[in-house]
């Protein structure tokens, strides 16, 4: 099975991932040359600073942007889908469109935890985007967070995605293999942010800690992208 990314930030202009169509053709070669033929675009989506609707239409221009740029072969070999990284926050729950914000034509989306202490509104948001709208949360980079304070949206049965990056690190290595080895986390992203696309390196090395799961964690990922 070929190799997805589950978190990017590559579309130009779109948010502080990549400044220019230069850099997002770059970031796209590492991944390819890393493997990756499916790839999440996940632009930040921040609530209190963007209506869903200026998102999309912004979202789209820088899609284009890139589609119009980048090489035919690289476009006919990875696929590309659509989405956001979709902060929570407390009214968000109460947009009426936020299934416009899903991960392609799935009812899956990518949701980054708050920075604040998470509480009884951060559960409850969590469980309002499942009921109310009808969509299955991803959660962001959960290598990020307190192991601790993630037992619950563990427990919530969410899918949940790793930051490749946390494989570098002596200090996550164990605890985000401890989660792919129990089945907890399903998917890895590479977050990558800027021109050097640094975060393909770790992506690579992450594989080659879970290579026992790769197959695994690449048929999950293709499920979430509804490819
Ligand atoms: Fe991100």
């Amino acid at each position: 099975m070929f190799r997805i990314d589950m978190h990017s930030h590559i579309l130009p202009g779109c948010d502080h991932g990549s400044d220019s169509v230069e850099t997002s053709v770059a970031q796209v070669k590492r991944a390819y040359a890393a493997g990756v033929r499916a790839i999440h675009l996940s632009s930040h989506y921040y609530n209190h600073k963007d209506d869903i609707e200026s998102f999309l239409n912004r979202r789209n221009r820088c899609y284009n942007k890139l589609m119009d740029t980048l090489d035919s072969d690289i476009k006919d070999s990875v696929k590309f889908v659509l989405g956001a990284e979709v902060t929570l926050e407390v009214e968000l729950a109460n947009e009426a469109d936020l299934a416009a914000l899903a991960i392609g034509d799935t009812r899956n989306i990518l949701i980054e935890m708050p920075d604040m202490r998470w509480t009884d509104w951060t559960y409850n948001a969590l469980y309002e985007i499942g009921v109310r709208h009808n969509l299955k949360p991803l959660i962001a980079h959960v290598d990020r967070y307190d192991q601790k304070q993630c037992a619950k949206l563990y427990e919530m049965g969410l899918n949940i995605q790793v930051n490749a990056s946390a494989f570098s690190s002596i200090f996550t290595r164990g605890k985000m293999l401890k989660l792919f080895h129990g089945g907890i986390a399903h998917v890895i992203g590479s977050d990558v942010h800027g021109k050097e696309a640094k975060e393909y390196d770790q992506y690579e090395k992450a594989l080659h800690y879970l290579s026992v799961h790769e197959e695994e964690i690449m048929e999950n990922a293709a499920k979430i992208l509804g490819i």
